[in-house]
Parts: structure tokens; C-alpha cells; sequence
């Protein structure tokens, strides 16, 4: 059952480049149409609101990027034990989209059943098809993740992803911002994505070289700027849950608000920069923090590990990938330290202390 692997969690990270492709399978037609449910049309929604708990919601954070940034759509996000509580006022004229994997999640479903009363139409993207949140949405897409048994969410994260970037894509064509080239474009990067997480599997055993020296510290920071900022959370969840090493996200630019005063030559500090449009500002952040005697762990790609390699601890290189789903592919190496890191502190990766696969009590 588990393949050969020693731990769910390493097959569930290694099956991602599959499932992907699966997923994009699914919901891309072989003339490059998307193939999508025609209840979704988001024309004449003018709002988006998202909510989800836990790396589901991380995924939503990274989707905020893309229906605003390709789709013009305002998006809100939330985590359903505060939106559920909070109750919000919505209206007809907005969507709500719930993220879950176990689609059981007792926040979310409870969320869910808060703005069915209010909102125009609920959304779900959900692994399990099956599940109360899936039956009891006007829409459920499935991910296409199969089974995850591993309690840290890896395969489904990425799938999550996958899918949203398919409805930010279809948003972006029912609101007249998106031409067939445009479309065109956006879906051969998604294309490309099976191959590149290939090659970063192909890295763990560098990655797990940098995890033994990651298994000494007591904390941790991950930065990350535009879309990889919701990484950057993601991959401190990831580290603190399976690891029990205390680890933050945030983002690049609030470092100088607050957190920079946690460095000290025993705080690694992980950047997670690909070389976008903000790597310059990134690199900044990543100085202050060498000029602290930070150690600076730089995941970038070639061009970015070659600019700005210099100082840093360690560096891992990652192929070139297209800046908006880059948190995709950037997904594996964040997974792998983690595992590497749970791996040599001896914890159980599969089964961490105090958590449940499924959380159906709030
Ligand atoms: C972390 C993790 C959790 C879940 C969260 C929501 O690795 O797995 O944070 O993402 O409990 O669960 P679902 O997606 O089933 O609603």
C-alpha cells in the first residue's frame, strides 16, 4: 500500500507529477477548452469569497493571486472557525468557494451552510466526492488527488491548487479577460508543471542533506512575496506539524515589522523566490536577515541562485517555472524539508502527535 515507501506522506509527495496531470486531464479538454460544469459561469459575480482551515486554506490564500490577478475578480478569504462565527454579511450577487480535502471538515461544512443562505452559489473543491461538504454545495469539483493517508496534506495541496487555477482561468474567460491565446499560454504552464515537480523530486536527496542541518534548529522562518508568500505559511505548517519544530510564514516585506528581531546566527531562515518580478525586493529582505547572521536557506531558480546565492547557507535550485504557478511547483521542495527534517528529529511523520486526518469536531 505504500509502494515501496517508507511513509504515505513520501508517496503521496511522489505521486504529485500523476495526479497533476490527471487533474489537469480532467478539466482541460484535448483542444485546450476548459471542461467545466456550465453552472459555473462567473459572469455577474462580483465577488469571490473563499474560506477552508489549514493547508486548504493556505491553497485559497494562493488563489486570491490568481482570480484577482488573472480573472480582475475581488476575492476574500477566511478560515472557516472565524467566517463561521463572524458571519459575515454576503449577497446574491457573490459566489462562496469551500476547499477541503476530507470535505467533512465540521468548520467548513458549517461555514458552507452559513452562506448557502446568503450567496448566489456555493462552490467546493474536495477530494473526497462523497463527503458533506461535496453533497451539500451546488457545484463540487473534484481534485482527482486519490487516497491521502499521510495527516500532512501534501498531494491534496497541490491538486487544490491545480483546480483553482483551472476556475481562476475559466473566471478570467466568463469575465472577457482572457483571450484563446492568453488561455493558451496560462494552460502550457500548467502543462509544464508535472515535468518540473519531476526534476525537484529528483533534489530530495540534496533537500534532505539541508533538513539534518534544519533538525538542529528550535526555529524557523519562511518568507515568501506575491503568491509564494501563502507558500511560505504553508511550508511553516508542514514543518511545525510533522517536525514539532516551531516554524512561521510570512511574507518578505513584513520582516522589518516585527519578526527580524527573532535572528540570530541560530534562526534558519528559508526564502522561497523564484526570479519574478519581486525577486529584487525579496533579496533585500534576504540581506537584512545575513547581516543579522541569519542562515539563509535560497530555494530559486538557476538565474536566482546565481544572483543572489552568494552569503546564503544553503541553496536549492529549481527549474525555471512561470512566476503565478510557481507556489506549485515550489510545493515539493517546501514538503520535502519537511519530511526530511520529521525524518532525522525521529518523529512520525505519518501519524504527528494530536492531529486527526479528518477534523470533524470544531
Ligand atoms: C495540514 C492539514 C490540515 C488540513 C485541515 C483542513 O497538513 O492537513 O491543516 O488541511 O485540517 O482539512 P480538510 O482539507 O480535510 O478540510
Amino acid at each position: 500500500e505504500k509502494a515501496g515507501y517508507k511513509h504515505f506522506m513520501a508517496k503521496e509527495i511522489a505521486e504529485q507529477p500523476v495526479v497533476i496531470a490527471d487533474a489537469l486531464k480532467h478539466y482541460v479538454a484535448g483542444d485546450g477548452t476548459l471542461r467545466l460544469p456550465e453552472a459555473l459561469d462567473f459572469k455577474g459575480v462580483d465577488r469571490l469569497t473563499m474560506v477552508a482551515c489549514g493547508t486548504a486554506s493556505y491553497a485559497t490564500h494562493v488563489a486570491k493571486y490568481w482570480f484577482e490577478q488573472i480573472a480582475g475578480l475581488p476575492v476574500e478569504i477566511d478560515i472557516a472557525s472565524e467566517f463561521r462565527y463572524r458571519e459575515p454579511p454576503l449577497s446574491p450577487q457573490q459566489w462562496a468557494l469551500f476547499v477541503s480535502q476530507s470535505g467533512e471538515t465540521a468548520d467548513t461544512l458549517a461555514a458552507l451552510r452559513y452562506a448557502k443562505e446568503h450567496v448566489g452559489k456555493v462552490v467546493s473543491v474536495v477530494n473526497v466526492a462523497t463527503s458533506s461538504i461535496a453533497r451539500e454545495s451546488d457545484l463540487a469539483l473534484p481534485i482527482l488527488a486519490g487516497v491521502e493517508v499521510g495527516v500532512a496534506s501534501t498531494k491534496a495541496f497541490t491538486c487544490q491548487l491545480t483546480v483553482l487555477a483551472i476556475l481562476a482561468l475559466k473566471a478570467a474567460l466568463d469575465r472577457g479577460r482572457l483571450d484563446a491565446a492568453g488561455l493558451a499560454g496560462h494552460l502550457a504552464a500548467l502543462n509544464a508543471l508535472p515535468g518540473l515537480m519531476n526534476h525537484a523530486l529528483g533534489l530530495s536527496a540534496d533537500i534532505s542533506a539541508v533538513s539534518k542541518n534544519l533538525a538542529e534548529a528550535q526555529d524557523i522562518l519562511f518568507l515568501g512575496r506575491g503568491p509564494m508568500f501563502p507558500l511560505a505559511m504553508e511550508g511553516a505548517l508542514k514543518l511545525k506539524e510533522i517536525s514539532y519544530i516551531h516554524a512561521e510564514g510570512y511574507a518578505s516585506g513584513e520582516l522589518k515589522h516585527g519578526p527580524i528581531a527573532l535572528i540570530d546566527s541560530h534562526v534558519p531562515v528559508i526564502v522561497l523566490a523564484p526570479r519574478d518580478g519581486l525577486f529584487d525586493k525579496t533579496v533585500s529582505n534576504m540581506q537584512e536577515v545575513m547581516a543579522r547572521h541569519g542562515k539563509v536557506v535560497l530555494i530559486s531558480d538557476a538565474a536566482g541562485v546565481a544572483e543572489a546565492g552568494a552569503g546564503c547557507w544553503k541553496t536549492i535550485t529549481l527549474p525555471e517555472v512561470a512566476a503565478q504557478f510557481a507556489p506549485i511547483l515550489y510545493s515539493v521542495p517546501a514538503q520535502l524539508l519537511a519530511y526530511h527534517t520529521a525524518i532525522a528529529k525521529g518523529t512520525d511523520v505519518d501519524q504527528p502527535r494530536n492531529l486527526a486526518k479528518s477534523v470533524t469536531v470544531e
